[in-house]
């Protein structure tokens, strides 16, 4: 059985989102998804999310790509998540390329997969402040 894992905040869910999920679902048999929680977005990523943890754990519960949600809640426990759930690949998408080849040391596949153009959370939140009544 080969474990595949990634990390993100996932608010807002959308296609960008979805995609990703499906795609890193696809290079192995299990899926386990880090969540960022509340806290960690705030403190450290400087980000409030519109829904809280457990609504977007829900959500992303309810995905099919998707077999295991745990929280992340610090940047530093990547490199004892992939011991403890005995992962094979680490995905992110691009914008993070690069910045996690460490978890190579680990015996891990790094693998970042291209973005979905044109959406995301920030993009969503924009369109939706700036939209005419
Ligand atoms: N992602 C993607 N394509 C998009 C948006 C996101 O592949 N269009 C991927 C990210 O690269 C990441 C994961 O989805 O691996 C979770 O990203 P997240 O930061 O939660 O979503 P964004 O929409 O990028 O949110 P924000 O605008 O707040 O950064």
């Amino acid at each position: 059985m080969k474990r595949v894992i990634t990390y993100g905040t996932f608010d807002l869910l959308h296609y960008g989102h979805i995609n990703l999920l499906r795609r890193a679902r696809a290079l192995g048999d299990y899926l386990i998804v880090a969540l960022s929680t509340d806290e960690f977005n705030r403190v450290q990523k400087n980000k409030v999310c519109y829904f809280s943890y457990e609504e977007r754990r829900m959500l992303l519960e309810s995905i099919r790509y998707v077999d295991l949600v745990i929280p992340e809640e610090n940047w530093d426990q990547k490199r004892t998540d992939v011991h403890l759930y005995q992962v094979d690949t680490f995905v992110m998408g691009d914008d993070w390329t690069g910045k996690f080849d460490f978890l190579k040391e680990e015996g891990v596949e790094v693998v970042y997969l291209p973005r979905t153009p044109e959406i995301s959370t920030t993009q969503i939140k924009n369109d939706l402040n700036n939209r005419e009544m």
